[in-house]
């Protein structure tokens, strides 16, 4: 139980307006202290009787103390004081009543008491109670709702575009060892895409055999690779990430970009097959009306390679400066699985003889770029809320 110091009616030496008022705060102060220890109905009747009685109650002892002694010129307001706090205390002991019923405890019970008995107490109670008071007339506070960033917006649609077609989603380290980036897509040893100038190589490894030696991917394509580990054919998987190059920031470069790669293997996969999902996830992306065409090309480890082009989004195929007045814009690398990269997986189930497959790469910038016609990679990097805010 609450321990509370029980208060004594104070004599009155002066019957001022000043003395009065603090005397009737000091009196509510003690009373709300007191009721605040009440828990069950037994103390509630404790607290009742020791401020109710008739006969010796403090209510009793405020009369005899204070009014029945004040000079007669005093008489008047002491009075009025007096009834005034008779009133109030009969309220919140009325209040606390209900209060120490268990079934009937409010949420908050100094709210509750305050509610009720309209008595203003300026102890630490009140202090609470001014401390949550709410001016409902304020304006509330707004916060922006975010929006997806666009390259990560158009990284989902080009997903969710082949997930329709039944490709399930992957994903890879973007810190990789040499043998899963180059070694294990049938790059040769001194390819050139190893050099320092474009991929950017964990430093102090001088140590470790070269396929064991950890580089930033600078492409997703190695995750081709680790999905064929891990399960056998048929694979549908479209790998979504970021990549790493050491290339110098231009308006349509930046050495950290976004990419998708996508890799079909199963028995009788053809170029056709190649042809017509790409054709068909263009139009998905960039409207039906969009041309797809394949221009012969290299990558190590497909064998036929393409480069995919699209017909002109921003003139549809006439010329415009955009598309260097040729009608097509260069969108992607694919290409059929190249036997000797099955070699690696062999494994697990990966015989070039039985299964065939293809695979692509999409730069997702790239395709935001010309999605929404903006003219610097950079914008998608600087993080301006002005920028960013017309994708809402
Ligand atoms: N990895 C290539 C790049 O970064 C893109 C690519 C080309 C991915 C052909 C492929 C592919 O899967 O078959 O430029």
């Amino acid at each position: 139980m609450v321990k509370v110091s029980v208060y004594t009616v104070p004599q009155l030496d002066d019957f001022s307006a000043d003395k009065i008022e603090s005397a009737v705060l000091e009196l509510l102060g003690a009373l709300h202290e007191e009721r605040e220890a009440v828990h069950s109905e037994a103390e509630w009747k404790a607290l009742r009787d020791r401020w109710l009685a008739r006969k010796n109650g403090l209510l009793t002892q405020v009369n005899d103390t204070w009014l029945k002694a004040a000079p007669k010129e005093a008489k008047r307001d002491v009075g009025l004081r007096v009834n005034e706090l008779k009133v109030k205390v009969e309220n919140v002991v009325e209040a606390a009543r209900w209060a120490s019923l268990d079934w009937l405890k409010p949420p908050n019970d100094m709210k509750f008491l305050f509610a009720v008995s309209g008595v203003r107490l300026r102890d630490h109670a009140t202090a609470r109670l001014e401390s949550e008071r709410l001016d409902i007339t304020l304006p509330g506070v707004k916060r922006p709702i975010g929006v997806k960033h666009p390259v990560l917006r158009v990284q989902d649609e080009i997903v969710a575009v082949f997930k329709a077609m039944g490709y399930s989603v992957g994903e890879g380290p973007e810190v990789e060892t040499d043998y899963y980036n180059f070694e294990s897509l049938n790059f040769p040893p001194n390819h050139p895409a190893r050099d320092t100038q474009d991929t950017l190589f964990i430093a102090g490894q001088e140590s470790k055999l070269a396929r064991d030696r950890l580089l930033l991917r600078t492409h997703t394509s190695p995750v081709q690779i680790r999905t064929m580990e891990k399960q056998p054919p048929p694979v549908r998987i479209v790998i979504p990430g970021k990549v790493h190059r050491n290339d110098p920031l231009d308006a349509t470069h930046s050495p950290v970009f976004h990419q998708v790669e996508g890799l079909a293997v199963d028995t009788n996969i053809t170029f056709c097959d190649l042809k017509g999902t790409l054709d068909d996830a263009m139009k998905a992306l960039f409207g039906s009306s969009v041309k797809t065409r394949f221009y012969p090309s290299f990558f190590p480890f497909t064998e036929p390679s393409a480069d995919m082009q699209v017909s002109c989004i921003f003139c549809g195929g006439k010329g415009c400066r955009k598309c260097k007045f040729s009608g097509w814009i260069e969108l992607l690398g694919c290409g059929m699985v190249d036997p000797n990269v099955f070699e690696f997986v062999k494994h697990n189930g990966y015989d070039s003889s039985k299964i065939s497959g293809f695979a692509f790469g999409m730069g997702v910038e790239r395709i935001t770029l010309l999605k929404y016609e903006v003219e610097e990679i950079q914008l998608f990097y600087e993080g301006d809320v002005r920028f960013l805010e017309q994708f809402a």
